[in-house]
């Protein structure tokens, strides 16, 4: 009746931003991404029948708002008559503020909760769940290199290759710790119905996707970091056209990016990418990882920095 379960968030090298269907949640097209291996968001479910309604407590605080999402991922698992539960997250990272925190949270979720509900499921039938709740979720069930497809009425996701098969790093620099101004679902459905670059947006999706495929099949860095900055620019375009703009970035943003700039200029192997929230993240070979650390902790701006490799996805740690 109760199980815990561990998911690291995942980085979009190409992005998700629109919906096909927003009582469904599901994506308008396909995206890619790498899982993270040292950010991690710890998820524990446990059902009673002696429980009046969910309870859900967050880095030891109790937390009402996100309960309704939390709830309706659980009917998704459980049935909606399943017994409530009493739902604790504990994370090593910032929250809502564009580090994918809502990834790793559900992808955890749905394996603790599935197991603890005594269910059977595979990783893809959990990854439709979770994507239910957060489109990017989806992605954390699985590790390493992670495509997924986006049909009419489902998603498929997979692993194109293994952490291993190409150990990239992935520097995060932390401009701004605070939750975001407007959240993910919002800002992407805003931009559907009013930025006049969004079907051209959507458009070009498929041959980024298939760009950036090839690229981490090939591992052809070059290729992949100008495919995936171009792709996050052009979201980043995208919102900044919405009405009213949603613009993430902040200064210390824009400094991050002209020091990824500096490196590539003299030669180095980085690219970046920035999600639904200020934080810049330099993807590198493993042996410039210290370099870039130290050009992204000499920002103007920049309160800290994390680095972490590339990781598996949500495992099932104990369960009773
Ligand atoms: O999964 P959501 O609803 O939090 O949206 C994720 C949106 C981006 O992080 C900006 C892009 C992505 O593909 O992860």
């Amino acid at each position: 009746m109760r199980a815990d379960a561990q998911a690291q968030p995942n980085i979009a090298l190409i992005k998700y931003w629109g919906k096909r269907d927003i009582d469904e949640n599901l994506p308008a097209a396909g995206s890619l991404s790498v899982t993270l291996d040292s950010l991690w968001t710890r998820m524990s479910v446990e059902f009673s029948d002696a429980l009046r309604g969910d309870e859900l407590v967050v880095n030891a605080a109790s937390d009402e708002k996100m309960l309704p999402r939390i709830s309706a991922c659980l009917d998704r698992v459980a049935g909606t008559d399943r017994p409530r539960a009493s739902i604790e997250s504990k994370g090593n990272f910032p929250i809502a503020a564009g580090l994918a925190s809502s990834a790793s949270a559900f992808a955890a979720l749905v394996v603790a909760a599935s197991t603890a509900a005594g269910q059977e499921s595979n990783t893809l039938s959990l990854a439709r769940i979770a994507g239910a709740a957060s489109g990017s979720a989806a992605r954390s069930l699985f590790g390493g290199f992670v495509e997924l497809q986006a049909g009419d009425t489902n998603i498929d996701v997979e692993t194109i290759a293994e952490a291993g098969d190409w150990p990239l790093t992935v520097v995060i620099a932390i401009t701004e710790e605070g939750v975001k101004p407007v959240g993910s679902g919002e800002a992407m459905n805003r931009s559907a119905a009013s930025s006049p670059f969004y079907s051209s947006w959507l458009e070009q999706q498929p041959a980024d996707l298939q760009s950036a495929r090839d690229a981490v099949l090939q591992k052809d860095f070059a290729r992949l970091a100008a495919v995936a900055e171009h792709n996050c620019l052009k979201m980043h375009s995208v919102m900044w056209a919405s009405r009213p703009p949603i613009v993430y970035w902040n200064i210390a943003t824009l400094s991050c990016m002209e020091a990824v700039r500096r490196l590539q200029n003299e030669g180095h192997a980085v690219f970046f990418t920035i999600d639904a929230g200020p934080q810049l993240k330099a993807i590198c070979l493993p042996d410039e990882a210290r370099l870039v650390r130290s050009a992204l902790d000499n920002c103007a701006g920049v309160v800290r920095t994390m680095v972490s490799g590339l990781g598996a996805g949500a495992t099932l740690l104990e369960s009773t």
